[in-house]
């Protein structure tokens, strides 16, 4: 599928919460502007930084994927990039096979390279997810839908209400939707909570993303369930960096693993 360049964000100048931090700081770097490989270089070179914090949130999503490593099942990647956590996830479960969405031609570049030896195993697809387009681009249903760091890039809140309908009806049975990402302080007058908790490197509490993110957590919670996820979480939060989950119907666990003991929970059937 062709890709519709992200106007929007980039002609709105919005910035990553990354951006931000390194404007806090006074440091030159390029717009962001996801198409855009100095940019995409740019982005790739200050994750280096981040590693420990960032491979933290890939083994999130690792431990909640309720599969056994020999398990067959399929996810798919929402603005996957340059499919850091498609590496942690295809490693851990063999029987992974998973499709990459990502509007950003030099990302989809980089996630190749990286996810190579994992061959017919990964799709992947260049879309804009800012348009509702994308969903014929895929083919599910999968077992799981996750995203990180990438939904708040599309702003308006209406469209990201559209995209989790739209990853919903991706889902199968038993689907689960996982998505770390950046929510709105609840309330503005919170902001001076961010720079001041930075403040106590022990507590490891850091604030994400800046006061223009698309939706509260509470909203984002609404989002979810009105597109249809019958059980929504937050399963971990960092001041705004929060991880939500949404259920397509029942909790499935794989044989033997508690899965009677849960209320609603189901073994899995496969
Ligand atoms: C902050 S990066 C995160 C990448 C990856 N998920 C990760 O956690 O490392 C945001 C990603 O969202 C993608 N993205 C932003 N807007 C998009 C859109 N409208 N459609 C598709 N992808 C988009 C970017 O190209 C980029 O790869």
């Amino acid at each position: 599928m062709e890709s519709t360049h992200h106007g929007a964000h980039a002609e709105h100048g919005a910035r990553s919460a990354a951006t931000e931090h390194e404007h806090e700081h006074g440091h030159d770097h390029p717009e962001e502007d996801w198409n855009d490989e100095e940019y995409v270089a740019y982005w790739l070179e200050r994750q280096t930084g981040r590693a420990e914090e960032r491979r933290r949130h890939f083994m999130m999503f690792r431990a909640l994927i309720t599969k056994m490593p020999e398990d067959e099942f399929s996810y798919i990647n929402l603005g996957a990039g340059p499919g850091y956590l498609d590496e942690v996830l295809l490693e851990q479960f063999p029987g992974a096979q998973c499709t990459l969405v990502d509007g950003s031609l030099p990302m989809l570049v980089e996630a190749r390279k990286r996810l190579e030896r994992f061959g017919e195993r990964v799709e992947y697809v260049q879309a804009n997810l800012a348009t509702p387009d994308w969903a014929g681009a895929v083919t599910g249903p999968f077992d799981f839908a996750v995203s990180s760091i990438a939904i708040h890039n599309l702003r308006d809140p209406r469209r990201i209400r559209d995209l989790y309908a739209e990853t919903f009806r991706l889902t199968g049975h038993g689907g689960m939707f996982l998505n770390l990402d950046y929510v709105r302080p609840a309330r503005p007058s919170l902001a001076p909570l961010g720079p001041w908790v930075a403040k106590d490197h022990e507590a490891g509490l850091r604030r994400g993303g800046g006061h223009d993110m698309p939706g509260t957590l509470i909203e984002q919670l609404g989002w979810l369930s009105e597109a249809g996820f019958s059980t929504v979480d937050v399963v971990w939060k960092n001041m705004n960096t929060v991880l939500l989950c949404g259920l397509r119907d029942h909790l499935h666990m794989p044989e033997g693993e508690g899965g009677h003991a849960a209320e609603g929970a189901h073994g899995h059937s496969h």
